[in-house]
């Protein structure tokens, strides 16, 4: 019994031994043998993953094929806390396409509103609140945006004379010159939201508060004071404007 249960022992260990061992490999950069691999990389699929070839097994059938996908209209992020201001930032645009989008990609087969919207859109304000203390953080982000995602065609400046332009990479005219732009903030965000003629639409790329924040940059093209405050904290710009910062209330009507 006794030398039965010490072969048992040995047994066990030369196994986990030997189980061990048997994962290792002699490439540096390789992982050695995996048992549970599905355990370790999530079988889900990611976005930019070629998903034709994985560890040299090809599948003609999806390789080259893009994994990445617009997701369904009115999808919204998932979020776990109790800011209601940022859900009702999260939820989808009020306001959808008019019947010009009816065959214009990517909004081909979405219900098309009866009414002009981008009219009606005139009545929308920005939801993003400038005050003194935290209206330059919004302006820096702005145009971090700004820079990544539109300055190519409308410039560094706002002027329409972006490098697309410039090298004639970008073919065609109409680009406008933000300080001469006559147009609400609400017309603007819808503008952007869904594109207009030559601009495409930048909904799947950027959710609504980014595009408040471009709102608030593009809107410094037209008044340089736009969003600064001086030493007393009162806003630097136009009276309208003006009424429009802690004085405004906070529920967001441009949603
Ligand atoms: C491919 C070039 C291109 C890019 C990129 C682009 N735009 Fe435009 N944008 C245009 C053109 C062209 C127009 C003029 C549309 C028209 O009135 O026909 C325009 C117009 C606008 C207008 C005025 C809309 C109106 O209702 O008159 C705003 C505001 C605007 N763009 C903001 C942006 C912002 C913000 C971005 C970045 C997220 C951006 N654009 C990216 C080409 C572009």
């Amino acid at each position: 019994m006794k030398m039965n249960k010490k072969t048992l022992t040995k047994l066990a260990t030369l196994f986990v031994g030997v189980f061990i061992l048997g994962s290792c490999s002699t490439d540096p950069k390789s992982p050695g043998y995996e048992y549970m691999p599905d355990m370790y990389r999530s079988p889900a699929i990611e976005p930019y993953v070629d998903y034709g070839e994985i560890r040299g097994r090809i599948n003609e059938d999806v390789k080259m094929k893009m994994s990445a996908l617009t997701p369904p209209a009115f999808t919204i992020p998932y979020y776990e806390g109790k800011d209601s201001a940022f859900v009702q930032m999260m939820l989808p645009y009020r306001r959808m396409p008019d019947s010009t989008y009816a065959n214009v990609a990517p909004f081909y087969g979405w219900t098309t509103s009866k009414f002009n919207e981008y009219e009606l859109a005139k009545a929308d304000k920005n939801p993003i609140l400038l005050n003194s203390k935290d209206s330059e953080a919004t302006f820096k982000k702005g145009k971090e945006l700004f820079t990544a995602m539109c300055q190519h065609c409308h410039g560094e400046k706002g002027d329409g004379k972006g490098p697309m332009v410039l090298s004639g990479a970008y073919q065609g005219s109409g680009i406008p010159n933000y300080s001469t732009l006559q147009i609400e903030e609400g017309q603007m965000f819808y503008s952007i939201y869904y594109g207009k003629n030559k601009m495409g639409a930048h909904s799947s790329q950027l959710n609504k508060e980014e595009i408040w924040t471009l709102v608030h940059y593009i809107k410094r093209f037209q008044d340089k004071n736009y969003g600064k405050f001086d030493k007393n904290g009162k806003a630097m710009w136009g009276v309208s404007a003006d009424a429009s910062k802690e004085s405004q209330s906070a529920k967001p009507v441009g949603m």
